[in-house]
């Protein structure tokens, strides 16, 4: 087969949510549409539940879990999914951004009853910053939710995105019929079934009066009225506008039920992306480029600290991956030979021998590559667009025992380099102050760093409101920044100037007073002028 007709078969895709709107048990359904599991409840949710805070075990657990279901592969109608997992709670959000630079698009789960949630809005974030297209689904049909067209008016203000219902519900709750398919023009009959899926019923026109006797007057009328006003409001759907991530089609279902799955499932198919072309730091990489070339985008620790070696998770970016090949790691300099690359599959892990533009390939590693890192056959380019993003919790690293600084750096460096959190250096005093979105990586860094290092830490809250990433066109007025403001500036791990904001309004305040200095909530940005 060749590249073009490889990249054409692929989709790589990630299921995004606020925890309990259903993601995990769509990701099932999905699967077993695929074949890649069998029955119900093979897949477990990747989320820690709140009350499980510090249980030790419980995190262990799942960062297991989570090694086995970080990317699900599975074949449905030809085309080869690659479904990205992201952790569920929302402590764990970093990790989150970090999967959604390596997937193409995204299915977004929302609960009929709750609407849009906090988590939600922050993901869609991330997806604007890349433009990555957005469908949506909206969960729980079999309970009394939110008027249909009240949750597309959230979702369009809340999150920012035109909307195009491409299905539409028939009533809710316990008197759910089904969903017209605005994209098929077919019906589709509810049951409470969760294996028995029902073939749509083609209904071409809306006011063929088989649809009275299908779903009874009252809701005949009533979806007659709806579908009027949304022919009329949403403009048709267009495929070029969602793959630019302009606009989100939405689909209506119940995913415990396994309806409106298959439908979802079934257009996603035909009108997701398929690899897209690549920012770099020299040009835009095509999929079909004959030379191999991919990033880095998580990197998973060994659950056994006595073997310290980790499994790099590679997008494959253009051209084929072959194990046993030699790469160039571009941030070393150097070739790595890979011979004992890995495909994930769902549940299961295998050894492969190739990989297409898609893929994410699972390399086992003892330290050399890093989440960002890029491979290539020679060319010195970086991909661009996996940038660290503002913490939202500060504490510093105190150490405990004095006799375990050595194990302590080397824990830190790896936990970081693992992506579990930032660590800022101050440059006054060179106190370590580690940043990151929710409280439990704190408790998860402690316990590692005791289990894996043997070091001992506490940490001590800082007020910090915002790192902030800081540059300057003018060489001198940063300097002139540096020095006023010296007990603030930090390095990042790349050795990048940051400021340490202690409030917002302080922030402003500075950003007023020093319009030279520009400001950037991600690692990664362009100077406006530069
Ligand atoms: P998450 O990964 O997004 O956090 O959500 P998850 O799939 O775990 O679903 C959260 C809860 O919502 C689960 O119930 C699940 O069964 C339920 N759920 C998912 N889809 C639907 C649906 O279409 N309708 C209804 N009514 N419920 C749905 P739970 O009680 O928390 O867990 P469980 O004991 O059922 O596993």
């Amino acid at each position: 087969m060749s590249i073009e007709e490889e990249i054409a078969k692929r989709r790589t895709f990630g299921i995004i949510s606020h925890p309990d709107a259903g993601k995990t048990t769509l990701t099932e359904k999905l699967l077993l549409f695929g074949g890649a599991i069998q029955k119900a409840g093979a897949v477990k949710s990747s989320k820690i539940k709140d009350h499980a805070r510090s249980d030790w075990m419980e995190i262990e657990k799942q960062r297991g879990i989570s090694v086995a279901t970080s990317v699900m592969g599975f074949n449905y109608q030809g085309i080869k999914i690659n479904l990205l997992d992201t952790p569920g709670h929302q402590d764990f959000a970093e990790d989150t951004y970090r999967t959604l630079t390596a997937v193409d698009s995204v299915i977004m789960v929302i609960d009929c009853v709750k609407g849009v949630e906090t988590q939600t809005e922050k993901l869609m974030e991330v997806c604007r910053m890349r433009s990555t297209p957005v469908i949506c689904f909206i969960n729980k049909l079999d309970r009394e939710g939110r008027d249909p067209f009240d949750l597309l008016d959230e979702i369009e203000e809340k999150l920012n995105i035109r909307v195009r219902p491409l299905s539409w519900p028939i009533s809710m709750g316990k008197t759910f019929k089904g969903v017209y398919s605005l994209y098929e023009k077919s019906l589709h009959l509810f049951t409470a079934s969760k294996t028995v899926i029902q073939e749509g019923i083609q209904v071409d026109n809306i006011h063929d009066p088989q649809l009275d006797n299908l779903v009874g007057e009252n809701n005949a009328r009533q979806l007659r009225a709806d579908v009027e006003l949304i022919e009329g409001v949403y403009p048709d759907f267009n495929i070029e506008k969602y793959q630019a991530g302009n606009v989100a089609p939405v689909f209506f279902g119940s995913a415990v039920n396994n309806f409106g799955v298959k439908e979802l499932l079934d257009t996603f198919i035909r009108i997701a992306p398929t690899p897209r072309p690549r920012e770099t730091t020299l040009r835009s990489i095509e999929p079909a480029e004959k030379k191999f070339s991919g990033f880095v985008f998580k990197i998973h620790a060994n659950m056994d600290p006595k073997h310290r070696n980790r499994i790099a998770f590679v997008r494959v970016c253009s051209g084929e991956f072959e194990r046993g090949n030699t790469y160039f790691h571009v941030r070393q300099n150097k070739g790595f030979r890979f011979s004992n690359a890995t495909a994930f599959l769902a549940q299961d892990r295998e050894t492969i021998d190739e990989a297409w533009p898609g893929d994410i390939v699972g390399i086992y590693d003892t330290g050399n590559l890093k989440i960002g890192d890029t491979l290539t056959e020679g060319e010195k380019l970086q991909y661009t667009g996996i940038p660290s993003f503002s913490p939202e919790i500060f504490k510093e690293v105190v150490n405990k025992d004095a006799m375990k600084s050595k194990q302590l750096e080397k824990g830190l460096l790896q936990l970081m380099e693992e992506g579990v959190a930032q660590l800022f250096t101050f440059d006054v005093g060179k106190r370590k102050v580690i940043g990151t979105v929710g409280a439990l990586q704190f408790e998860v860094i402690q316990f590692r760093l005791k289990h894996e290092y043997s070091a001992t830490v506490e940490f001590v809250p800082q007020n910090i409101y915002k790192a902030c990433w800081i540059s300057s066109v003018n060489e001198g007025k940063l300097r002139e920044f540096i020095q006023s403001k010296l007990r603030y500036i930090a390095r990042d791990k790349e050795d990048k100037l940051v400021f340490m904001a202690e409030s917002k309004a302080w922030l402003q305040m500075v950003q007023d007073n020093f319009p030279d200095i520009n400001f950037h909530f991600t690692s990664e940005f362009k100077d406006p002028g530069s």
